[in-house]
């Protein structure tokens, strides 16, 4: 990218504004249509102030070279709210037709193995991908472990990963406030958390041991080799109405080509993917709509 000058005092001139939208956007694929530029305005004087720089200008320039200025704002842009078992239609999807999906693949390659000799440990892989601060990813394992009826004899693990460090740092603690259990049902609620203070509760070490956070930025996916064919489950909502249609576009790609082969993608309520290009399969249960990787792509 270009350096381009900007002005020499705090003011943030719309040219100057263009200026870090165009890094956001090429950086994160993070998109401010005009009825967000007041606000991303704000965050910017807000945070160039209290960096104490001298000017716009500096603070541009700071965002360009130093990682960890440009991640303190990506943290106040990005919207981190979640809760755990948000739209439960889709964890009712899980329960009831997708988790048992994969039991009944993986007992059929168990029973191949068996006769041909060949040990076979039945596997499971699923991927919160901005997870924000894991309740999301928490949940999936959480309905992952309860579903399986010997967990114990599956390899089974669950990826949360986001692009804001803070959300990150708080996804590996797994504590959380004891009145914001969002949806959680009841017997969850006992089975996966410890109570550790009045307020707070904490995610089991049981559901904490299959799951495993890290920072990645979905606009680095189409690169991200290790990931490709590799997930039997996909959660990636209310992420894109971050991206404009061309990022989204990408997105869909990428995420289709991060599924295995029957493998499903859901995604969030806004977001359903008749706009794109994508040779998934479209699946509804009850309120819940998905999608599906077509076993043999
Ligand atoms: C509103 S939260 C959604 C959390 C969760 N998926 C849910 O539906 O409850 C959106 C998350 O997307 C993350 N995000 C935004 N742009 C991203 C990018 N380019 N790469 C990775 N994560 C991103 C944000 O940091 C934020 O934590």
């Amino acid at each position: 990218m270009t350096f381009a000058v900007l002005s020499e005092d705090m003011e943030l001139t719309a040219k100057n504004l263009g200026m870090f939208k165009e890094l956001l956007y090429e950086r994160c694929h993070l998109s401010f249509p005009e009825s967000r530029e007041m606000l991303l305005r704000r965050w910017i004087t807000q945070f160039a102030e209290k960096g104490k720089y001298r000017s716009i200008n500096d603070y541009y320039r700071a965002l360009m070279e130093d990682r960890q200025e440009f991640e303190r704002l990506i943290s106040m842009i990005t919207t981190r709210e979640t809760y755990f078992f948000r739209m439960p239609a889709q964890f009712e999807a899980l329960r009831d037709v997708v988790i048992p999906a994969i039991v009944d693949r993986e007992g059929s390659a168990s029973m191949k193995a068996l006769s041909s000799g060949v040990p076979h440990r039945m596997r499971l892989r699923a991927w919160s991908s901005g997870c924000a601060t894991g309740q999301e990813a928490y949940s999936l394992s959480m309905q992952i472990l309860d579903s399986l009826r010997y967990p114990k004899a599956w390899d089974v693990k669950v990826l949360g990963t986001d692009i804001n460090r803070d959300a990150i740092g708080l996804a590996k603690l797994g504590r959380y406030d004891s009145q914001r259990l969002g949806k959680t049902p009841s017997s969850f609620v006992e089975r996966y958390f410890t109570v550790c203070t009045p307020h707070e509760i904490v995610v089991s070490d049981e559901v904490k041991e299959i799951t495993e956070f890290r920072m990645l930025n979905l606009r680095d996916l189409p690169g991200e080799e290790s990931l490709k064919n590799s997930f039997d489950i996909i959660f990636c909502r209310n992420v894109m109405i971050y991206f404009d249609l061309a990022a989204q576009q990408r997105l869909v790609s990428a995420l289709s080509a991060c599924l295995a082969p029957g493998g499903y993608l859901f995604t969030g309520e806004g977001e359903v993917l008749h706009l794109y290009d994508h040779s998934l399969e479209v699946l509804e249960r009850g309120d819940a709509v998905y999608y599906r990787k077509r076993a043999e792509e």
